[in-house]
């Protein structure tokens, strides 16, 4: 029953035939979408990656073919021959590119049949669970709108490396089976056979063989790459994603944010059609807490928060007092018009900064007639009205405080802002608000490990000026990094690298790892160091992160050809999976679960 392609050549894709091609004699090949049986004549839009093209069986024609075209079904795979006809007045479909035309068929080839799909690929129906999505992911990937993000992720892979080519970059590939690269996550380890109770490490970046390359004299690296970290997975994270990683020699801030700019204006011309006006704005890490709240700020919209521990501190509001006392701050934020919120939406609020871990959140609603607010009473006339003006409060407003330590208010206000501007569709989705976060703290102290970690890998450089701040406050030296944050998303970060050993040894030391531990697992990069290493910096973006924004989607699932679950596993392949007994004794290894 099914037939060949023998001898069929297809000469057009499904999103092809024009007007202009009426008359031809056209051979098309895709899969059924739909079929309509009108009587007489049978419809059926055929679809392939490019588009899709109506077909139609007429008995008149050939009235073999058309009885065959009974048994069609969706997804069926189809050969067709036939001559492209202008659709007749009135059946014009002006939302398909090929809706003037259709094909009338001579010849029908049925290449293949299909099992009915356990989900509709044309409707797409959110109730469908993701887990069946993936698991059939080669017939979710037949949607248009998924085939249309792999098609933009090819194209901005081939704008990017065109651009770095340009630029005199090269592409160079670094290990999969390496050691560990510290990014902060967990590594995905490889066992060793050959070397029993070893293991691999697949790289959380190529970040330190790209300054192996730079110390190679590679002068401008870059890789479109693999990275792999076993971490708690989000709507923005996955446990192997991609990177647009790159790398410079002889550089320093300038130049390579120089590049990224140039790179994104590339990027955003030719996918959207949108010009970037350069160069993109900067804030300090210590701006983007005190004015909203979290390092990667979006600021499509406002709501900014704004502190007030001067003022509020003298008042008579004992829950404010207390934590002024103690060292701790007060900041607001002014929801313009939102005095309408009802006392149970205020207590949805007042639940959702409770998460960040905000006992509470004060308000107070701007009247005609002044504060309406618990609150009014503890506060003198004098103290409103500095309120109101360094809050520049309006009738309709809605001010909402949080006091509490400098890192719960910022974090509790900074997800209120954000929580508020998606529930009041504050945020215009056409915009793309880029912005450089700059003078990270270079360490942080972790409280549950009690030393530092670096914020961002250990390899980043200290600002020359606070150097001398190493041992004496660590917490207080700035790193020469910064990170690119788009919408409120951090697509990419890098930093200027340390490129003297003495300098490395002295942060290793910092960061508690003692100088046999150092040897043992950065000996490579500190031996490198000493034979020539040039200054040398560079930056990386999450691939994946970036192509969802520009495909306007909201997980990076949308824009991974095969992307795993939250939990980490492959619907598709099973992956992972239980191994043979046999493969294990061969590596060495034993369950003990
Ligand atoms: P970093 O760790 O900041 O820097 O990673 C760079 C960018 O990669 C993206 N990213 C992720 N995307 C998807 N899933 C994940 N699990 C994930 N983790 C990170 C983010 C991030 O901004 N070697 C340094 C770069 C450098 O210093 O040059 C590095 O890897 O968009």
């Amino acid at each position: 029953m099914l037939d060949s392609l023998h001898g069929l050549k297809r000469t057009h894709s499904c999103g092809a035939l024009r007007a202009g091609d009426v008359g031809q004699e056209v051979v098309l090949m895709g899969w059924v979408l739909r079929r309509r049986d009108h009587g007489g004549l049978i419809f059926v839009d055929l679809r392939d990656r490019h588009g899709i093209t109506q077909v139609v069986f007429n008995p008149e024609v050939d009235s073999e073919t058309h009885l065959k075209a009974h048994i069609l079904r969706d997804e069926y795979v189809l050969a067709v021959r036939g001559v492209v006809f202008r659709r007749p007045a009135g059946m014009v479909n002006p939302t398909l590119p090929t809706g003037e035309i259709e094909v009338l068929v001579e010849e029908l080839r049925l290449l293949n049949l299909s099992k009915t799909p356990p989900f509709e690929l044309e409707n797409y129906k959110p109730d469908t669970s993701e887990t069946i999505r993936l698991r059939y992911r080669y017939l979710d990937l037949r949607r248009p709108s998924l085939m249309d993000n792999l098609v933009l992720r090819h194209r901005a892979a081939q704008l990017v490396r065109g651009y770095l080519n340009q630029q005199d970059f090269i592409e160079v590939e670094t290990p999969i089976l390496t050691r560990s690269t510290p990014e902060g996550a967990r590594d995905y380890l490889v066992p060793s056979r050959t070397n029993p109770g070893r293991f691999f490490a697949l790289p959380q970046s190529p970040q330190l063989f790209k300054q192996l390359l730079m110390m190679a004299g590679v002068d401008r690296y870059y890789q479109i790459c693999r990275c792999f970290r076993d971490e708690d997975l989000r709507a923005d994270r996955q446990p192997e994603f991609t990177q647009i990683d790159l790398e410079m020699a002889f550089v320093s801030e300038e130049d390579v944010i120089t590049v990224v700019e140039g790179l994104m204006a590339e990027l955003f011309r030719e996918l959207l059609g949108k010009e970037l006006s350069l160069p993109f704005p900067r804030l300090t890490y210590e701006d983007c807490l005190d004015h909203f709240g979290v390092d990667r700020p979006d600021r499509r919209f406002g709501l900014e928060l704004i502190e007030v521990t001067d003022i509020v501190g003298q008042a008579e509001f004992r829950q404010f007092a207390e934590v002024v006392a103690q060292g701790g701050i007060v900041k607001a934020i002014r929801g313009p018009g939102l005095a309408r919120l009802s006392r149970k939406e205020l207590d949805e609020l007042t639940d959702f900064v409770g998460i960040f871990g905000a006992q509470g959140l004060a308000w107070i609603k701007i009247s005609d007639s002044g504060w309406q607010s618990p609150l009014a009473k503890y506060f003198t006339a004098e103290q409103r009205a500095a309120l109101n003006q360094r809050l520049q409060a309006q009738v309709g407003d809605l001010l909402m405080f949080v006091a509490d330590l400098p890192a719960v208010v910022n974090t509790a206000l900074g997800q209120l802002r954000l929580h508020l501007g998606k529930k009041e569709k504050l945020i215009n989705p056409d915009t793309y608000d880029f912005v450089w976060v700059t003078h990270f703290p270079l360490l942080e102290y972790d409280h549950e490990q009690k030393r530092h970690v670096a914020v961002h890998h250990p390899f980043t450089a200290p600002l020359e000026a606070d150097l001398k701040l190493l041992e004496t406050n660590p917490g207080a030296v700035r790193a020469r990094s910064y990170d690119l944050v788009l919408n409120g998303n951090e697509i990419g970060g890098g930093s200027i690298r340390i490129h003297r050993r003495a300098v490395q040894e002295r942060i290793l030391q910092i960061l508690g790892i003692a100088a046999d531990e150092a040897q043992h697992r950065f000996g490579f990069l500190l031996e490198a160091l000493e034979y020539g290493a040039p200054p040398h910096g560079g930056v990386a973006f999450g691939f994946d992160r970036l192509v969802m924004i520009l495909a306007g989607g909201k997980s990076i699932r949308e824009v991974i050809a095969f992307p795993k679950t939250q939990k980490a596993v492959c619907p598709l392949t099973q992956a992972p999976a239980a191994v043979d007994l046999g493969q294990l004794l061969e590596l060495g290894l034993r369950l003990d679960r």
